[in-house]
């Protein structure tokens, strides 16, 4: 098999994977033990081709009702933010770190995300977005650098594997604290600016 990427965290992705062959990959993990606990694997959703990925930490209780990423308030948000700023959920990819909901919203725990990260992986290669934001502190530390702080570096520019990323407050964040609104303002128009250039 011929190897194309490969990153710090995971398995490398092959030339040869598909959306069909991912899904049946993944479908039933039970690679961890959020499994036994799921009502549904929560996969991913959205154009398949973005230029745009957004990456959260894990599903809620209504992603996990529904099987759906960011369905519930926080998602709400999310939709509003992509919305100022021109996009919507036919224009990006949206997955989370973890799959399967963690109980009571918890942190996903750090084997938790090392069983799992690899379908994420796996998602990233073959959507091949130019962007990826990451949404809150978790997934920021998974794929930017493990010290990552949200409250110093939300908003920068990194390179993740040749691809310009950055993270943004996670939308319960901004629910929970609407200090926060205005930088995010700026952060999401530092992103339509970099979408930008990719037409330029
Ligand atoms: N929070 C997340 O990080 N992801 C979701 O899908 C929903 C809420």
């Amino acid at each position: 098999m011929d190897w194309i990427l490969e990153n710090e965290n995971n398995a490398p992705a092959a030339v040869d994977d598909t959306w069909e062959k991912l899904r049946a990959d993944c479908a039933g993990c039970m690679n961890c033990e959020l499994g036994r606990t799921r009502t549904h694997l929560v996969f991913g959703v959205g154009n398949e081709h973005a230029d745009v990925m957004f990456i959260g930490e894990g599903p809620g209780e209504q992603e996990d009702l529904q099987g759906e990423p960011f369905v519930g308030p926080a998602g709400k948000l999310l939709d509003t933010m992509m919305e100022i700023i021109g996009l919507d959920r036919t224009k990006v990819y949206i997955a989370n770190i973890v799959k399967c909901r963690p109980p009571r919203n918890r942190d996903p725990l750090p084997d938790e995300q090392a069983a799992c990260i690899g379908w994420l992986d796996r998602q990233i290669a073959l959507v091949d977005p130019a962007i990826i934001v990451f949404l809150g502190r978790i997934a920021a530390m998974a794929y930017i650098k493990p010290d990552f702080r949200i409250t110093k570096e939300h908003g920068q520019w990194f390179d993740v594997a040749g691809r310009r990323a950055m993270a943004m407050y996670h939308p319960s964040a901004l629910l929970r604290d609407p200090s926060k609104r205005p930088e995010t303002f700026v952060d999401l128009k530092s992103l339509q600016q970099e979408i930008a250039k990719l037409h330029a």
